[in-house]
């Protein structure tokens, strides 16, 4: 597989040279020079359609981005991904996230695992369990806790809460008015040895008092021995090629299924499968998460960008910005290459954000007028579910938000602190309805933009070392007497 050093392309040099010509022209000429761009800078995905029309970018520079995938051997990295290689490099592994979701073209330890958890899901509604508490964190917690968060209960679903910090505060609010004959524990771990979760899973079974872990406790893990000696004996198993954050197809997103129901989580799984065929298929200039990824690249190694604002204006999705920073930052914070040399070029952003409309009272100010430019990520839905007024109030907002940044004002009648100086790029991701089919088609098609990233910064994407030291440093620490 190619690893070439991205800034050794030819495509690379031109598009430094192209950023300056760049600069000095704003979003706004581009728009008044051109009346299609609202509607030719777009490309459609299954249940969404991106607009990338208030990107700094012209025609181009968007050639020059495809170009730049093409020579970094984007076609060639994204088929070793689905067809299984180990483009994990570091650990020799492949990334299998996609074959979670492959349906009957799933291998038979998939579809078990998968049929299982369907039983023990189904199996709870309107049973004796009426709490199902999830422990795990970072991606054991982040995935299953959005999706059961975005999506509507199941009828008689038991009531699902999430818990992650070792600081037992989380994990008591969680047990509130519980009962333990009516709890069951999920401890979602893929390594199971991780401190945080092993500390409230020890917890978890002191508050049981003694009661069946047969009954009140189940395993999502890849190390099934470890949990067995834990005393749990419902193992959910779990591939070692999947990555902890690209694991709520998983077992680990058995808690989600257990609060939205086993139809739901298919829909979720059939929703990222739409998204895994359009990464394979279209072709790169309407490919929406490469264009995705292309657009990170040129605003942050070409533009000078540091940071990305998530804001998707649905209170549905308010997880959503927290499960991304996951998801971008440990899988394209990274410093060497491939090979292990270091990079003379930036990698990853910073990723925040927050619903619309809330964060407009918070952070905006700082989108709109701040010193430093960062784009910006709008999704928004044509349907969310309730009063169709309301959702037309959050899209209204969402457009103003997207116009202001780009468009800004010009009007020199106004003080210097009212202005807006503008030509700060956002895309809008246009999403039919906000339901099971299209949050897996919008969580997938993120987890293939990041991949993309990851394949032109030449890095591998689903290694995650820099946590390691920190891990270990603190075990010494307890150890310690000082
Ligand atoms: O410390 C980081 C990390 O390894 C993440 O990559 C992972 O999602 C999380 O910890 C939890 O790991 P596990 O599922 O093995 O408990």
């Amino acid at each position: 597989m190619n690893t070439t050093p991205p800034d050794t392309c030819a495509s690379w040099t031109r598009l430094a040279a192209h950023a300056e010509t760049w600069r000095g022209t704003h979003i706004r000429e581009l728009f008044d020079g051109d009346a299609r761009r609202a509607t030719s800078l777009t490309a459609g995905a299954p249940g969404m359609r991106l607009d990338y029309s208030r990107q700094r970018v012209n025609a181009l520079t968007l050639r020059l981005l495809t170009l730049l995938a093409q020579e970094r051997g984007f076609a060639e990295w994204r088929d070793a991904m689905l067809d299984g290689k180990p483009v994990n490099t570091t650990e020799n592994r492949a990334a299998g996230h996609t074959v979670l979701r492959a349906g009957d073209g799933a291998p038979q330890e998939v579809r078990q695992s998968l049929a299982r958890m369907r039983d023990l899901a189904g199996g709870l509604r309107g049973g004796p369990i009426r709490r199902v508490v999830n422990l795990g964190i970072g991606g054991s917690d982040l995935g299953p806790r959005l999706v059961a968060d975005a999506l509507p209960a199941a009828d008689g679903a038991p009531e699902v809460r999430f818990v992650a910090n070792i600081d037992p505060l989380d994990l008591s609010r969680a047990l509130a008015g519980a009962d333990p004959d009516a709890t069951l524990f999920v401890v979602a771990s893929k390594t199971f040895t991780t401190q945080e979760t092993l500390a409230n899973a020890a917890s978890a079974k002191r508050w049981l008092g003694g009661r069946p872990l047969a009954r009140h406790m189940v395993a999502a893990t890849a190390n099934a021995a470890a949990a067995r000696r834990f005393g749990i004996t419902e193992v959910l198993a779990m591939p070692e090629w999947v990555g902890g954050r690209y694991s709520v197809w998983s077992s680990v997103g058995f808690a989600a299924m257990c609060a939205i129901g086993p139809d739901a989580f298919d829909e979720l799984l059939a929703g990222a499968a739409d998204a895994d065929r359009h990464f394979a298929e279209a072709p790169a200039e309407a490919n929406v998460p490469l264009l995705m990824a292309l657009l990170d690249v040129w605003n942050v190694n070409f533009l000078g960008a540091q940071a990305r604002a998530v804001l998707p204006y649905a209170h549905a999705l308010r997880l959503l910005p927290a499960w991304l920073q996951q998801l971008d930052m440990e899988s394209n914070g990274k410093r060497v290459d491939h090979d292990g040399r270091a990079l003379g070029y930036q990698t990853g952003t910073v990723v925040f954000g927050a619903e619309g409309t809330v964060g407009q009272h918070s952070f905006h100010q700082f989108l709109h007028q701040g010193t430093r430019i960062v784009p910006a990520d709008f999704i928004v839905f044509d349907e969310l579910p309730g009063d169709p007024a309301a959702t037309a109030v959050l899209a209204a907002h969402a457009r103003a938000q997207a116009e202001a940044l780009a468009r800004g004002t010009n009007d020199p009648a106004l003080e210097p602190w009212r202005r807006h100086p503008g030509d700060r790029p956002s895309n809008t991701l246009h999403v039919e309805r906000l339901d099971a089919r299209n949050l897996g088609r919008l969580l997938a098609l993120f987890e293939h933009k990041v991949f993309a990233q990851g394949v032109v910064w030449n890095i591998d994407s689903f290694d995650q070392w820099g946590v390691e030291l920190g891990k270990q440093l603190a075990g010494d620490i307890l150890k310690r007497k000082d």
